[in-house]
């Protein structure tokens, strides 16, 4: 009996062990200063030639809170959502590991360790760009909905591309590069990732200081 115990209190820790989440609370992001807006609008566009260099936490917290953080008490984004649906996750592949950005905590969760960032495409400078910002909406997130699946992607690339545009001015207002990519491994991230049928990759955003 003692025996049956022990096994199954060792099963127990293990299986808690596998699965004990590995979360990094961000540094409070900046919400004030940088460049002015139209400063920055005027400098946005695309660029691929990146400096393997990483970002700093406070940069990793600032680029994401301005991407796709929450700016009000009610949980609502610095991106319009259609009806306040939050479909939209940014998973960030970098130097040292994949993580998931959870936006209202302002945390990174770890879900790989080791450097994926070339895994989420083919163009060499993808696996020097600081970021690889991955962009997935999550159909279930519309579970209450009634709406056809066509119009609920529709929306699901809508909110993309507000959350990249976010991504680009940021770039822009710190003098790095940037650019989105449409073509991208959709099967190895997948797997990487592990999403499930109704987890949809939109778009790609690599991002990080010039050479
Ligand atoms: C939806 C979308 C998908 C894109 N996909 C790719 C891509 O797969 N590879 C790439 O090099 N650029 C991609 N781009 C970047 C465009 O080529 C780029 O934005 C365009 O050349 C205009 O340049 P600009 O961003 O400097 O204005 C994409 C842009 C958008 C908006």
């Amino acid at each position: 009996m003692r025996k049956i115990f022990l096994t199954l209190t060792l099963l127990a820790s293990l299986a808690s062990c596998s699965y004990a989440k590995v979360i990094e609370k961000l540094p409070a992001p900046n919400k004030t200063g940088g460049m002015p807006l139209h400063e920055a609008v005027t400098l946005r566009h695309s660029e691929r030639e990146f400096s393997d260099v990483e970002l700093t936490l406070q940069e990793l917290s600032d680029l994401l809170y301005v991407t796709a953080g929450v700016n009000r008490d009610n949980g609502l984004r610095v991106h319009p959502v259609g009806k306040g649906i939050q479909d939209m996750t940014v998973y960030v592949f970098k130097k040292d590991g994949i993580y998931k950005f959870d936006a209202p905590n302002h945390s990174i969760e770890l879900i790989i360790e080791g450097d994926h960032r070339q895994d989420t495409g083919t163009p060499t400078y993808i696996g020097r760009a600081a970021v690889n910002l991955v962009y997935v909406q999550d159909l279930k997130a519309w579970a209450s909905e009634t709406k056809p699946q066509n119009e609920i992607e529709r929306w699901g690339f809508a909110h993309t591309g507000a959350i990249m545009q976010n991504a680009y001015l940021f770039a822009a207002s710190k003098g790095w590069n940037a650019v989105v990519r449409g073509s991208f491994d959709d099967g190895k991230i997948r797997r990487l990732l592990d999403l499930n049928e109704k987890q949809k990759i939109t778009l790609v955003q690599s991002i990080g200081p010039r050479p």
